[in-house]
């Protein structure tokens, strides 16, 4: 595996070996003081971020460090990039400076591809090897290391996901997390059930590996879990329909919602959460909520994935 761009990608036995990988450096690393692997010294690792992040670029940050690769962080705002450099001459730029891995978040939707063809092209031109390229997400399209940790945190809280019922609500229209998920889950056997308004449900959403629905009171009762999703205001245009009160009445995740799931359930959400709308914070902070679990798990699978870029399938920890 060079590039993880698309978790289309990812069969299953790809999926469950870095979900096993990640597993492993989470019991590496358990308890250390120290935490440090020795695993990628040497290796440069870039993150080059187009869009805002916390958890994203935080934890492939300390994923790369735990590993002991350098880590630089490029933001678009304080680079050559808000001079008017091209993407293209941005990766060239960064790669010729020494990544080895470029780690990309970009609001185009398919900004990983194209990045990933240049260099392969250059690659070949020159006689040289090309960096790997981690999609960080871009635009609607896909965050598959997000679905990565999602499915590592359902099997650490539910056992095997084969055959559990998973619940995705919210803004499906504009969530890379929803289109990653989706793939991820049905590759690993989950059965998926998407409950959202009509207006933020993508054209073609017939055509998924899933069933729709408009009630989540209807979908709680016999969820494994609940995966609430942020309403990404931004990719709007100003625009949001139903109203945010609307939303929060027939969508948001309420105290009174969380009592209908059954006792073993457990609430997901990628964050960043609007606390109020999309869930209450009671919720949020609930023993069924999973959200930290996420944040940690995200380290983990980060470290696993860079792993399996730069040093191989044939190594483990
Ligand atoms: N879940 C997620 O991608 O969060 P950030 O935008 O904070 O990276």
């Amino acid at each position: 595996m060079k590039h993880l761009l698309t978790v289309a990608d990812l069969d299953r036995g790809t999926a469950t070996e870095l979900l096993d990988e990640a597993e492993r450096f989470e019991q590496a690393l358990l308890g250390r003081e120290v935490k440090k692997l020795p695993t990628l010294r040497g290796r440069t690792v870039m993150t080059v971020f187009y869009e805002n992040s916390t958890r994203t670029r935080v934890s492939f940050e300390v994923a790369g460090k735990w590993m002991s690769a350098d880590v630089i962080n490029v933001s678009a705002s304080s680079s050559s990039v808000s001079k008017g450099e091209s993407l293209r001459d941005t990766a060239l730029t960064l790669h010729a400076a020494g990544a080895d891995a470029l780690i990309v978040r970009h609001p185009a939707s398919g900004a990983a591809h194209q990045i990933a063809r240049w260099m392969e092209q250059w690659a070949r031109e020159e006689n040289r090897v090309a960096p790997s390229i981690i999609n960080a997400g871009d635009g609607t399209h896909q965050h598959p290391t997000q679905a990565l940790l999602d499915a590592l945190t359902l099997r650490q809280r539910l056992g095997d996901i084969e055959g559990k019922r998973i619940v995705l609500v919210g803004d499906i229209l504009h969530s890379r997390v929803a289109r990653s998920n989706v793939s991820l889950l049905d590759t690993l056997g989950a059965e998926v059930v998407l409950v959202a308004p009509r207006t933020l449900l993508p054209v073609g959403v017939d055509a998924w590996p899933c069933r729709v629905s408009s009630s989540l009171d209807a979908e709680l009762p016999g969820a494994d879990a609940v995966m609430m999703l942020r309403v990404q205001a931004e990719r709007m245009n100003g625009g949001f329909f139903p109203s945010a009160r609307e939303y929060s009445i027939n969508y948001g995740l309420s105290e009174r919602r969380l009592a209908l799931l059954g006792d073993d359930a457990v609430v997901l959400h990628p964050g960043p959460m609007l606390r109020g709308m999309e869930i209450a914070s009671a919720v949020a902070d609930s023993p069924k909520s999973a959200v930290l679990q996420q944040v940690s798990n995200g380290v983990h699978m980060r470290m696993a994935v860079l792993f399996r870029l730069l040093v191989g399938q044939e190594e483990t920890v």
